[in-house]
């Protein structure tokens, strides 16, 4: 069986102002009926091949974690109760820490969409010959520009014992957009989905390895922790110990076994507006409309009203329209990311 590690501690400022890190993007239902983080659940949901979700997450949310477990009908998760963020290396460490040696892990965010899962299965069943020999397995998705938020997989040779699966011969996380650019002149690259499969003991050894002050911080976490019911509370003292680092830098970059199962799932990490209109459902005009929305003479907009407020558009085109609770947020849409330093201005300025 097959551990679903769910890390759910992001807060996707991009997505201001129906993200915020109190109601973060996973929590919301940003696109379809229920909230991203659900989504991820209802992918991992069959138990002939998948144990119950072990879900890593901060103490402000584990009350939406725990009202989606309920609505998805599951009883039995594990939710491990992070007492400060140390970003996703530290997290993925107490979940490996949680499970036994020899259990296979399948490391997810929490706030991606896919929109063909039988795929997304598919590489799993793929990638796990490989995973059980010692690799750590990373998920490949063929890159449509030079985007630089993205880690870079440089695909090697064919796995001798998993057929559609390849060595890595290079992990690099986030490059700059020079380098980026030439990874996809060359070709034979992929991106990181952000998805990992691995057997606890082995991400164990390489972080042991890599990064010998960060295990040790989250085995004493660990060692120390307070089991309430499904809820388990790893030692803080401990936990603050660990240096915070992204499992991508902290250990993909440097992992001495590392393949990778290419898929096509329907990929997307919903990484602002802009990525939203690209998935919403698009009327003539190719406007997306959500809520109480009237346009007049406008064209490829993002248009979201959400609480009981109409919008109304006349004689605009590829713009970015949110209204939520008291905020209103309009942008154009190619420069949807900057949305991100309208959220920093507003910590900034409260
Ligand atoms: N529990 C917990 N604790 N979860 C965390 C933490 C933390 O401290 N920090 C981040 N997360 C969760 C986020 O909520 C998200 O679901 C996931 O871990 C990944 O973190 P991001 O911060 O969203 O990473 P990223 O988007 O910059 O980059 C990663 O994803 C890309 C694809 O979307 C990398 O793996 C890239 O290589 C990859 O291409
Ligand atoms: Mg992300």
């Amino acid at each position: 069986m097959i551990v679903p590690v769910i890390l759910s501690g992001g807060s996707g400022t991009r997505l201001w102002p129906v993200s915020t890190s109190a109601a973060p993007k996973q929590f919301q239902p940003l696109i379809g009926e229920v909230s991203l983080f659900r989504q991820t659940l209802d992918r991992v949901a069959d138990r002939t091949r998948f144990a119950a979700p072990l879900v890593v997450c901060g103490p402000g949310h584990v009350a939406p974690v725990e009202a989606d477990l309920a609505a998805a009908g599951i009883a039995d998760a594990r939710v491990i109760v992070e007492p400060a963020a140390r970003n996703t290396a530290p997290a993925i460490a107490l979940a490996a820490r949680a499970c036994g040696p020899d259990s296979l892990l399948l490391v997810m965010p929490a706030d991606h969409v896919m929109t063909d899962v039988t795929a997304f299965l598919r590489a799993i069943d793929t990638a796990r010959p490989a995973v059980e020999a010692g690799a750590i397995a990373t998920f490949g998705i063929a890159p449509s520009h030079p985007e630089t938020g993205y880690g870079y997989i440089a695909a090697g040779e064919a796995h001798p014992d998993a057929p559609g699966v390849h060595s890595v011969r290079r992990f690099v996380e986030k490059p700059p957009r020079e380098r980026a650019e030439a990874m996809l002149a060359e070709g034979g690259h992929y991106w990181n989905a952000g998805i990992f499969l691995m057997r606890a003991d082995h991400f164990l050894t390489e972080l042991e390895r890599q990064q010998p002050a960060m295990a040790a911080a989250c085995t004493a976490a660990m060692t120390d922790a307070r089991h309430d019911g499904g809820r388990v509370h790893p030692d803080t003292d401990a936990f603050l110990r660990s240096p915070a680092d992204s499992i991508d830098y902290a250990v993909m970059e440097g992992a001495d076994r590392v393949v990778v199962a290419p898929v096509e799932p329907g990929w997307s990490d919903v990484g602002g507006w802009a990525a939203l209109h690209a998935l919403g459902t698009k009327d003539d005009a190719g406007n997306v409309r959500i809520g109480d929305v009237v346009t007049l003479d406008a064209e490829r907009n993002y248009l979201r009203a959400d609480g009981g407020k109409r919008i109304a558009v006349v004689g605009v085109s590829d713009l970015i329209v949110v209204t939520h609770g008291d905020d209103i947020l309009v942008i154009p849409r190619e420069r949807a990311q900057e949305v991100k330093a309208i959220v920093e201005y507003l910590a900034a300025h409260p």
